[in-house]
């Protein structure tokens, strides 16, 4: 029988690899400045891309499994590389870090690990607090709004299994397969992924839940923390957000 594991970090690291360009992006929103904070930093899969000899780069993690994961990749940097990158483990719903950021950073949809309207306040709140003057907030989220709208006055929507991706872990291959439960009410994804050893064996559960927004719920919550949203793109590359797109890339800066 399985049961939901406590995931291993680096089974967490080999699924969750990022969207296509966003490394790139990131890069390039960030080549100025001399001080980054990324909030909910993972395995350090941003930090190591950003890392750069004589800036501030630092990351927070709740994780302390992730946290220990990305400071074990940091240190495979080049030295000059390895030493701009810091590591905190903390929560992005209330942090205290010296000093103040010329960008502050939420890559992969992290903003949706908050669960409610308070917590998402209490977040922009301390991000506005530690954004430097002339600072940008940058964030990309997947576009929930087509799956949402789809499904209002629907009780709830399950998907898959669908085949997710392929890995080698622990010295085997599994094959990892997804299933979602979509909640409209609560605007609550739940997701279970199963891996299943190729050789046979018993799979391993984890799961993910996530708080999704839509993005007419953007604006006025990052106008409410003092925080002007100005730019909203469906990719990475500022294409404009449509039907189709699968993503909100926001920046917003201080008010
Ligand atoms: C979707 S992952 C993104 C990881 C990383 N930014 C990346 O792009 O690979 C979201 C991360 O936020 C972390 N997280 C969730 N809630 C958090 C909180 N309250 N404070 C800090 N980190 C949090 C999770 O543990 C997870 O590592």
């Amino acid at each position: 029988m399985s049961s939901i594991a406590a995931y291993d970090p680096e089974l967490y690291a080999l699924l969750h690899v990022g969207n296509a360009g966003d490394l790139d992006f990131y890069r390039e929103a960030c080549s100025t400045a001399s001080s980054v904070l990324e909030l909910g930093c993972g395995h350090g899969r941003v930090l190591r891309a950003l890392a750069s000899e004589g800036k501030r780069i630092v990351g927070l993690e709740i994780d302390a499994g992730l946290l220990g994961l990305a400071e074990r990749l940091c240190s495979r940097l080049r030295q000059a590389e390895a030493a701009s990158i810091s590591l905190v483990r903390g929560d992005m719903r209330d942090f205290e870090i010296e000093g103040r950021f010329e960008r502050i950073i939420i890559p992969y949809s992290g903003l949706y690990c908050l669960s409610s309207s308070e917590e998402r306040r209490r977040c922009l709140t301390q991000i506005r607090r530690h954004l430097a003057p002339g600072g940008e907030v940058i964030f990309d989220l997947y576009f929930a709004d087509p799956t949402h709208d789809e499904l209002v006055g629907e009780p709830v929507k399950e998907d898959g299994p669908t085949k997710v991706a392929t890995l080698r872990w622990r010295d085997q291959v599994w094959e990892v397969r997804e299933r979602s439960r979509w909640d409209p009410t609560q605007q609550r994804v739940d997701v279970i992924y199963e891996h299943v050893p190729k050789g046979g064996g018993a799979p391993v559960l984890t799961s993910l839940c996530h708080h999704y927004l839509r993005t007419g719920e953007l604006l006025p919550l990052f106008a409410n923390a003092g925080l002007a949203l100005e730019a909203l793109a469906g990719d990475f590359v500022g294409g404009p957000l449509r039907e189709e797109s699968e993503l909100v890339v926001g920046r917003a800066r201080a008010q």
